[in-house]
């Protein structure tokens, strides 16, 4: 949530900052900003409003030349989206400009404790660092000023700070939000993600938690809240972000739709050597060592963890729990004796899971990461990372990262099962049946014109087929804004029935044989009460009114190809409303605060 970058070299800060921001912009879009300093005039300014990047670029003076600079991409936490609210954000007398990802948890009480004169002009949090640097900067220098802030800020931050007194210096500090320093020829850019940096930086830094940067020209100080250095380990930039381009597809999401076949193809190329798989040793060790799995996860990784729970307890007879991680952060279950933590996080960033990450590394659990982003924050922190392969997922509504973490799952499955079925075989099946999906697409797009009709529209399924709901639902509500539930469909008869009137639409997902008669049941009895249903089943538990047909896959994997024609459906529907596909409202890709 919220992207910040800052630049301090030789080259333009300005072109830095916002191709910085542009890519940043999938962790929030509905303000931006940023602050220059003009090289010749010697002044500094800011420049920032509601509305996206692209909106930004336009209100920027482009005529001067600037070599420093901070710019900020938000997500509101606190205060509406306005110009008064975006960042950056300047202390009272505006000697200093922050920018600020994160979340103040004791805001009001350093605002009511330390700050009872300032007079602020925004609803955030961000706005008391501000003062409080500046306050502290009256006795002391701007680096212990800043480090005496860090000191008293609960909650989390990744901030960019310039002192208006001193242009050659650009300062940056962070707690629990992702900073990277990103080192370059002609100058230092820090950033919320690598994507900011590529292209200018080929080494970086990731910062570590309650570090602050000191940079100065090409050089740098990395220390911790009391002043002391701070080892650091600097790397590569190997990660190549030339396939972020929607190229002939309207949409990032009906492209990253599309690449689901080839994104299961390149993750058997990886974890396969003929038939057999091949596993990190370790990682492998740590799954048959552990007695029960945690799979700990939020939003579509949750949803893919419930598929991946069916996989690991039917396919190789470990138990597993799937949590929220929000929720279990704070209210932790009794647990096993040797459990092993399972992350499932497309971004590597969420906060709700880091936040699990490092309580229960604390405890001295061993902890498993699965990611898109072997960069990213859980993925280094984790003992053991395994990476799902599935490409940059740039469209907010996540898609092709949701059926690579369920093949990733399945490889994870199988290769602690007593490998009954020849699983390479298996996932290159579903891989053609997917292609079979997306060919039939323009099929898929009658009928939500014909059955999306209305405000509201209920997935039901059991067993496995109930998770795809969960899932499908999730999609159609993120980007088309129907309100929507996935339902076990021997649920709703105990109540969600009553919410069923004359063509309340009713999407029931059918794959499983031993439950796929039960499943039409509860469809009959909605049917009989008015609603309006289509069916996704599979060839072989198919009947001949069913709307769409699939391929028979192997029924664990199915939830890898009935959320196809679901993501079709959740896409056309939020395309014939003419809503912003990629950047749904309220939702941003990579969620770094709790
Ligand atoms: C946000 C995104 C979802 C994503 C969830 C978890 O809510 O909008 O698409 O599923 O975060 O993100 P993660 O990166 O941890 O998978």
């Amino acid at each position: 949530m919220c992207g910040i970058v800052g630049y301090i070299g030789t080259e333009d800060a300005r072109e830095i900052i916002i191709s910085g921001l542009t890519r940043l912009e999938y962790r929030g879009y509905d303000s931006a900003g940023i602050a220059l300093y003009g090289s010749e005039s010697k002044t500094f300014n800011i420049y920032k409003d509601k509305g996206r990047v692209a909106h930004l670029e336009s209100i920027t003076d482009f005529s001067y030349k600037s070599c420093l600079g901070i710019g900020h991409t938000r997500w509101a936490t606190h205060g509406v989206p306005n110009q008064a609210n975006s960042h950056p954000h300047t202390s009272e007398e505006s000697r200093f400009f922050i920018v600020h990802n994160g979340v103040i948890d004791n805001y009001k009480e350093l605002k009511s404790e330390l700050l009872t004169e300032n007079k602020f002009y925004s609803d955030t949090d961000t706005e008391v660092i501000a003062h409080l640097i500046e306050k502290f900067s009256f006795e002391m220098n701007v680096d212990e000023a800043i480090r005496k802030t860090m000191s008293l800020l609960e909650g989390s931050y990744a901030l960019a700070i310039i002192d208006t007194k001193d242009e050659s210096k650009l300062y940056a500090c962070k707690n629990k939000s992702p900073l990277l320093l990103g080192i370059g020829d002609k100058g230092i850019i820090v950033a919320s993600d690598l994507m900011a940096l590529v292209g200018y930086s080929k080494e970086y830094i990731p910062l570590k938690d309650k570090t602050f940067v000191e940079i100065s020209g090409n050089d740098y100080k990395i220390l911790d809240i009391i002043g002391k250095v701070v080892k650091h380990e600097v790397k590569v930039i190997d990660v190549d972000y030339t396939n972020i381009e929607k190229g002939e597809y309207a949409h990032f999401m009906l492209k990253e739709i599309s690449e689901q076949p080839s994104v299961i193809r390149t993750i058997i190329t990886k974890y396969f050597d003929g038939e057999e798989v091949i596993l990190n040793g370790k990682v492998k060790e740590a799954l048959e060592e552990s007695d029960r799995l945690y799979i700990i996860a939020a939003g579509t990784s949750m949803n893919a963890g419930s598929v991946g729970r069916e996989l690991f307890e039917k396919m190789a007879g470990i138990p597993t729990e799937v949590h929220i991680a929000s929720e279990f952060a704070y209210n932790m279950p009794l647990l096993s004796k040797k459990p092993l933590f399972i992350f499932i996080s497309q971004s590597g960033e969420t906060a709700d899971l880091r936040a699990v990450l490092v309580n229960v590394k604390a405890k001295g659990y061993r902890t498993l990461t699965i990611t898109n982003v072997k960069t990213s924050t859980l993925a280094r922190e984790a003992d053991y990372f395994v990476e799902i392969h599935a490409g940059p997922e740039i469209a907010v509504a996540s898609t092709k990262a949701y059926t690579a973490q369920i093949a990733i799952l399945a490889i994870l499955a199988y290769g602690l099962s007593d490998k009954h079925i020849n699983l390479r075989k298996e996932l290159s099946k579903v891989a053609i049946s997917i292609e079979n999906v997306i060919d039939r697409r323009e099929y898929i797009e009658t009928l939500v014109k014909e059955y999306l009709t209305k405000r509201n529209c209920f997935y039901i399924g059991r067993g496995i087929d109930y998770y795809a709901c969960l899932e499908s639902s999730l999609k159609l509500k993120e980007i088309s804004y129907i309100q929507t539930e996935g339902f076990a469909a021997g649920e709703l008869k105990h109540g969600t029935i009553a919410l069923i009137e004359e063509d309340t639409p009713v999407i029931a997902i059918i794959s499983q044989r031993d439950i796929s008669k039960n499943t039409r049941s509860n469809l009959n009895e909605v049917k009989s009460r008015g609603a309006k249903t289509l069916v996704i089943s599979t060839k072989g538990v198919h009947e001949h009114d069913d709307q769409i047909v699939l391929d028979d896959v192997y029924e664990l994997f199915s939830p890898l190809l009935t959320i196809i024609p679901a993501q079709f459906i959740a896409y056309y529907a939020a395309l014939h409303r003419g809503y912003d596909i990629d950047k749904p409202r309220n939702l941003a890709k990579s969620v770094t605060v709790e």
